[in-house]
Parts: structure tokens; C-alpha cells; sequence
């Protein structure tokens, strides 16, 4: 059984890509030092999967305490890198809080893939790197734009250096991921996302939908779109975790043709803000509160993918529509109302 070695094993994408791992058969452990992710992570794993997970509490920023677990675990096959920073508005009013800690843990975990010959790697990009393409679906051959924040450099940054260490060891091979929005929560609603301020768009949703916000703005409704609300491409977190699982299969059984690919992760659909909250509205019966305010500084017009690459190259395809991404996320929000457990360990 091949062992993985998932690094922000506690956060939301990382939690339910590491649920994907395991029942594709792989073994799995995690490195987390919980400033963002929650051990209750790990807990929900385990009651959805019957695995117990092993999560390792450090900071990749600290290269002898990573190169410990690489010690402990000299059978580590494959690396999936999600721990990141990764609020926008932060990485503006802290960019070198961002430039550290983003790059220094990438770079101190490639240090410790070399040193230990691991060589399947698959790094967390975004769709950010695009910044507001001109021409869409945007495809993986597009021109990368100005990022629109400190977070997103970090992103394009983080995939240049992925990319010029793979050309210098020959053996490794990495794959670029670049999620576009991810929103929703694991079926069985016992994993989802744990934000406590929520900035994104899901979250603000269904927390203002259970009464926990009073209500929400809509960030700008006279921008060039259908209904002059801004457009993103937003795909159930189901389905980023099994492209996860699918891009390590890739590389363990040398598919790659290229020692660094490249794949857009979205479902290939642009849905407006407003469309998105009349979805939800249709799946959970609720009315949301929402007013029509100002455009958020920074934000991009409209982005949606072309997923034809990773369809057809990683054998893989979207399983969860729009209306399902609403169900998981709503029905993850109630029982975080409902069991006080799931809440992040203090
Ligand atoms: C989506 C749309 C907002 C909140 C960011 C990062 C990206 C990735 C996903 C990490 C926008 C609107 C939002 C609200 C609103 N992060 N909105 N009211 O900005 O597309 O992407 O998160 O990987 O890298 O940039 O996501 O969910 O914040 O916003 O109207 O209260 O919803 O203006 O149009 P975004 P988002």
C-alpha cells in the first residue's frame, strides 16, 4: 500500500482529499501544525473512513523538524502540498507573512523529497494565477496575469519553483493543480469546512442562511456579466479531492509526459453570485437575507475553466452538480449547528 504524506491534512481540502486517498487504497499521514487546519478533521476522517490518520504537529517553516517525519517515514511514496496561507485579504496587509511561510514550507519540502527520493508531487495551485483572463474558459496554456494579491504571487511563485526543480532532478515529477472556487462538504456531512470568520462566498451563504451572520453583501452587481454579478467556476470539494487521488495515481504509474503538468480544476461552468444564492435558495427552502453592495476591491470579473486536459488525461471527471454542491454545504452547516464537537478544537 503506498504511503502518502499530505501536507494540511486538517484543513478542508486536504481533509477530504485525504477521505479520497484512503478509500482509493493508499495509506496516509499528515503534516499540520493546526494554526488553520483542526485535529476535528482528523476525527470526522476516521468516523467517515474507519482510518486513523497520523497527523504530525509542525511547522514546514522549521526544516530539521520536517526532515524528522521524512526520517520516520522512509516509505513515503507520493507528496500532496496543500498547507498554505490562503485568505486574500490578509496576504495584502501581511505579504511577507505570506512570502514566508507559503514558499519557505515549499521549499523545505522539496529539500526533504530530494533528500529522501520522493518523487511523485502534486502541488495546491489556484485559479488566482490567471488574475482576469481575457479569453474564456481559460485554458492551462493561457498567459498567467499580474496576481491580484500577495496570496496569488505566492501561488504562481510556488509553481516556478516546483517547475524549475523538477528540470534539475530528473527523476521528479510534479503536477500543478489549479482549483478553481471549491465549495461544499463530504456527503455524509460529518467533514466540511470550518471557517470561523468566512470570507468565501459557500460559507458566508449558508452561515447567514442558519442565522449565525444577520446577512450578507453581494460584492458588486453592475459588472459586465448576465445579471451584473461577478462569475466563478465553483466545483463540490469531492471532486478536487479525487483529482487529487487521480494525479498521484498518474505519476506512480509514469503517465506524465512532462517532468511539470499542469491541470485546471473546475467544472467548466461560470456561475454569477446571484445564480449561486438562487441555487441555494431552490435546495435548502431558505430565503437569504442578502443585499446588493459594493464591489470588493481586487476581485475578478469573471473566471471559469476549461477542464478538458485533466478529464482526459487523468481519467477523471465531475461526479457533483450545483445543486449538490448546496445540499453538502447547507447540510454541513446545520450539523455544525446541531453537534458542538465538530467545531474546531480550542
Ligand atoms: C466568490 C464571489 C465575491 C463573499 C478566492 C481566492 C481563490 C480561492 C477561492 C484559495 C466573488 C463574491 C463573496 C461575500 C460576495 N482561494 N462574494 N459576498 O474571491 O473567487 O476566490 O477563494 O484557493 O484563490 O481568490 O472566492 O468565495 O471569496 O468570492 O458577493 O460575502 O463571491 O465578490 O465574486 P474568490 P470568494
Amino acid at each position: 500500500m503506498s504511503k502518502i504524506l499530505v501536507t494540511g491534512g486538517c484543513g478542508y481540502i486536504g481533509g477530504h482529499t485525504i477521505v479520497d486517498l484512503i478509500e482509493n487504497g493508499f495509506e496516509v499521514i499528515s503534516i499540520d501544525d493546526l494554526s488553520r487546519g483542526s485535529l476535528r478533521m482528523l476525527e470526522g476522517i476516521e468516523k467517515v473512513t474507519g482510518k486513523p490518520v497520523k497527523n504530525y504537529k509542525v511547522n514546514l517553516c522549521d526544516l530539521e523538524d520536517t526532515e524528522a517525519v521524512f526520517i520516520e517515514n522512509p516509505d513515503i511514496t507520493g507528496i500532496i502540498h496543500f498547507a498554505a496561507y490562503k485568505s486574500v485579504p490578509e496576504s495584502v496587509q501581511y505579504p511577507l507573512k505570506y512570502f514566508r511561510n507559503n514558499l519557505d514550507s515549499l521549499v523545505n519540502l522539496l529539500q526533504c523529497a530530494q533528500e529522501n527520493n520522493v518523487n511523485n508531487f502534486v502541488f495546491s495551485s489556484s485559479c488566482s494565477v490567471y488574475g482576469n483572463p481575457t479569453k474564456l474558459p481559460v485554458d492551462e496554456k493561457a498567459d498567467l496575469a499580474e496576481p491580484e494579491s500577495p496570496y496569488a504571487r505566492t501561488k504562481q511563485m510556488g509553481e516556478a519553483i516546483c517547475r524549475d526543480f523538477s528540470r534539475v532532478n530528473p527523476d521528479f515529477k510534479v503536477i500543478l493543480l489549479r482549483y478553481f472556487n471549491p465549495v461544499g462538504a463530504h456527503p455524509s456531512a460529518i467533514i466540511g469546512e470550518l471557517q470561523e470568520k468566512p470570507e468565501n462566498l459557500v460559507p458566508v451563504i449558508t452561515q447567514t442562511a442558519i442565522g449565525k451572520l444577520p446577512e450578507m453583501n453581494v460584492f458588486g452587481s453592475d459588472y459586465d456579466t448576465r445579471d451584473g454579478s461577478c462569475v466563478r467556476d465553483y466545483i463540490h470539494v469531492m471532486d478536487i479531492a479525487n483529482a487529487h487521488t487521480k494525479s498521484l495515481q498518474y505519476l506512480i504509474e509514469d503517465k506524465n509526459t512532462d517532468a511539470c503538468e499542469v491541470f485546471n480544476l473546475g467544472t467548466g461552468e461560470g456561475v454569477t453570485v446571484l445564480e449561486l444564492i438562487q441555487a441555494f435558495e431552490k435546495v435548502s427552502g431558505e430565503k437569504l437575507n442578502y443585499n446588493l453592495g459594493p464591489r470588493r476591491p481586487g476581485d475578478v470579473v469573471a473566471v471559469y475553466a476549461d477542464n478538458c486536459k485533466a478529464r482526459a488525461l487523468l481519467d477523471w471527471d465531475i461526479k457533483y452538480g450545483l445543486e449538490e454542491m448546496m445540499d453538502t454545504a447547507w447540510r454541513w452547516e446545520q450539523a455544525l449547528k446541531k453537534d458542538a464537537t465538530k467545531l474546531p478544537l480550542k
